[in-house]
């Protein structure tokens, strides 16, 4: 019998213990002489990898410290794809059984990888067996017997974020490796607690919550939904007085920013906020970064998670108002809906309370109903 070799592959942003139960019983099943942990240098398949592959790397050999941790993928510095990888494992590993394991997430695109009838020749493939949320397992993988628990790396990350308990769902070595490191954001809802007062913060978790549960109804990742609502009132931090000399310091630009001023200067929080999630909590995502600016006016040619946070902020659970609870179970299930639900809302109350109006809402709607 030719000598088998086990590889793991995967981004393991964060590796959790499904990654683990399901290594351990795919050896179980498979006995192989060799068993490697290969993490991806950035998968193909993830929009933003939140730690960098040596973090990525150092987690896996804590999660795995009996199995080998390959840098094959990573020293390349460059997206690498698994038939190059499988080639040369073949290459150095002449006669070898190799057999790969992935998890049940990246299954269901496994027709869209490079050379899929290749991949299926150089490898016998095996997965976690999972619920069929996940979309159809080929007839060709091969299934580990044990039940996986249901983990999934980008709901870990939001947890971390959150400041949830995680103990259950990953190794506690790579939770303390994590928080020593602040990864994931572990460190920004405790530097909130000291900038924010109570009600505000409270606030910004509610909003935070809302929109990661929303995250998938309205197509956007969990993680990023839950950063920019936790930080969207970062801005809030700066008393109202403040405000003109920090836009004015910072040099942010905000749309009317005199009348604004003049008129509504607590509309610049928003501005404000974003600045301090670049600066103090050294946000780089783009469309965070957007979503934070725009929650209070908008902005023509919104994206999903703007809308998103625009919307979560109207009707968080901690807003008591009569339509909140209706706009939140509009939000549940119609994004567009809710959308211009949200924004006719707040044009009404800015009517009601007869005084200017910064015509930015307006613009928005008239775009959208036109
Ligand atoms: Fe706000
Ligand atoms: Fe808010």
């Amino acid at each position: 019998m030719s000598a088998r070799i086990l590889v793991f592959g995967g981004s393991f942003d964060p590796p959790h213990k499904g990654h683990q139960e399901l290594l351990k019983a795919a050896k179980e099943q498979i006995h192989p002489a060799r068993t490697m942990v290969i993490p991806a240098y950035h998968s193909p398949w993830k929009k933003d990898s939140s730690a960098s592959p040596e973090e990525r790397f150092q987690m896996a050999k804590l999660s795995f410290p009996e199995a080998e941790i390959s840098r094959l993928e990573m020293r390349a510095r460059r997206r690498v794809y698994t038939i190059e990888v499988l080639r040369r494992l073949k290459k150095e590993n002449p006669g070898s059984e190799i057999h790969f394991v992935i998890g049940s997430d990246l299954v269901a695109r496994f027709d869209e990888w490079k050379s899929p009838l290749e991949l299926r020749k150089l490898a016998r493939w095996w997965t976690a067996l999972r619920p069929p949320k996940n979309g159809k397992i080929p007839s060709f993988f091969n299934l580990v017997s044990r039940a996986m628990p249901e983990i999934s790396s980008t709901d870990l990350r939001a947890d971390l974020l959150m400041g949830e308990n995680v103990s259950g769902k990953m190794d506690p070595r790579v939770l303390e490796w994590i928080k020593q490191r602040g990864l994931y954001g572990v460190s920004i809802l405790p530097r909130l607690k000291k900038i924010l007062k109570p009600e505000r913060l409270f606030h910004s978790i509610s909003v935070a919550r809302l929109s990661r549960r929303l995250s998938c109804v309205w197509e956007v990742d969990s993680f990023e939904a839950a950063l920019a609502g936790l930080l969207h009132d970062a801005g809030r931090s700066v008393p109202i007085s403040e405000m003109k000399p920090y836009c004015q310091k910072r040099r942010l630009r905000v749309p009317l920013f005199r009348k604004v001023f003049a008129y509504q200067p607590i509309l610049l929080h928003a501005y404000i906020s974003e600045d301090i999630s670049r600066r103090m909590f050294g946000i780089k995502n783009s469309d965070v970064l957007k979503a934070i600016r725009h929650h209070t006016l908008g902005n023509s040619a919104m994206g999903k998670l703007e809308r998103l946070i625009y919307v979560c902020d109207t009707c968080s659970e901690d807003r008591n108002y009569s339509e909140a609870a209706e706009l939140r179970e509009l939000a549940a299930r119609n994004p567009q809906e809710a959308f211009l639900e949200c924004l006719n809302g707040k044009i009404r109350h800015a009517l009601s309370l007869r005084g200017w109006i910064h015509p930015l809402p307006i613009q928005i709607w008239n775009s959208l109903i036109l």
